[in-house]
């Protein structure tokens, strides 16, 4: 009879033990992600910069992805480039057109990943191209692992930026050369930047100056040296605003 109520009780004890189990696992597997809680990464986002990069940003892309692909010589390159917080990817389909890298759309918001795999496919690139669910501020790419990252209008959104170019620094191979920022590229033409400037209003009217002592001071603290902070000034174009980049090259043989 002792024997028999203690069998029942451990019956009871494990019930119970399974049964917190899996309805915590359940729990904890059905919450979102903080990340994708804030309510920031939606669909609906998503169509307003769909929307923006076929519409007002849609003349820059093309000229951003002739200099990143002159500059760093990536018409030689095979292997893996990241454009990171790519959303639409439309700057991925004009760097697919100028060079021979298999490209990662790397975003926060999977809700562009639709958008940009038919995009890609309608260009031809399908092959060439892939898509990650992606947080700047840790990257699930290995090490030494992409010949050069790119990014444009993403880095201000992220969390903790000092970890975020520790993580890029990381992914690059040793070599490899990474290009961040927001705005033009030099090769703009002065008229369109202006036109572009004036659809978007007041809201790109952020410290330029300062944005560039935020890069320069991020660069220090993580101890790279080879880095060029880029305020792309074309000739007439005093009055507009080009953005700020930062160019990062990992030493060769710091695998
Ligand atoms: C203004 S859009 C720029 C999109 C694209 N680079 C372009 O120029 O068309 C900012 C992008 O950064 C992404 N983003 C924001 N925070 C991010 C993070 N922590 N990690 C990765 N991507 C992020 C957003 O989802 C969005 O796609």
């Amino acid at each position: 009879m002792v024997l028999w109520d203690n069998i029942q009780l451990s019956r009871r004890f494990y019930l119970i033990v399974l049964t917190l189990f899996f309805c915590g696992g359940c729990c904890f597997s059905s919450k979102p992600s903080p990340l994708l809680s804030a309510g920031k990464y939606t669909e609906q986002s998503a169509l307003g910069m769909i929307k923006a990069s076929r519409g007002v940003l849609a003349p820059v892309y093309a000229p951003l992805a002739e200099q990143i692909a002159a500059d760093f010589d990536l018409d030689k390159k095979t292997g893996i480039g990241i454009d990171l917080g790519s959303g639409p990817g439309t700057l991925i389909i004009e760097l697919c057109k100028r060079t021979q890298l298999h490209w990662v759309n790397a975003d926060i918001n999977p809700h562009f990943f639709p958008y940009f795999y038919k995009s890609a496919e309608e260009h031809g690139f399908g092959h060439r191209v892939s898509a990650m669910f992606a947080d700047a501020c840790a990257l699930a790419f290995r090490d030494n692992y992409a010949e050069i990252i790119v990014s444009r209008g993403s880095f201000h959104f992220w969390k903790d930026k000092v970890r975020a170019f520790s993580e890029i620094y990381r992914v690059l191979k040793p070599g490899a050369v990474a290009y961040i920022g927001r705005g033009f590229s030099e090769n703009l033409p002065v008229e369109t930047a202006k036109k572009i400037r004036a659809k978007q209003g007041k809201k790109m009217n952020y410290d330029v100056e300062k944005t560039a002592n935020e890069l320069r001071q991020i660069m220090i603290d993580l101890g790279i040296k080879k880095c060029y902070i880029h305020r792309p000034k074309p000739a007439g174009s005093e009055r507009v605003n080009y953005g700020v980049w930062v160019e990062f090259h990992k030493p060769e043989g710091n695998g």
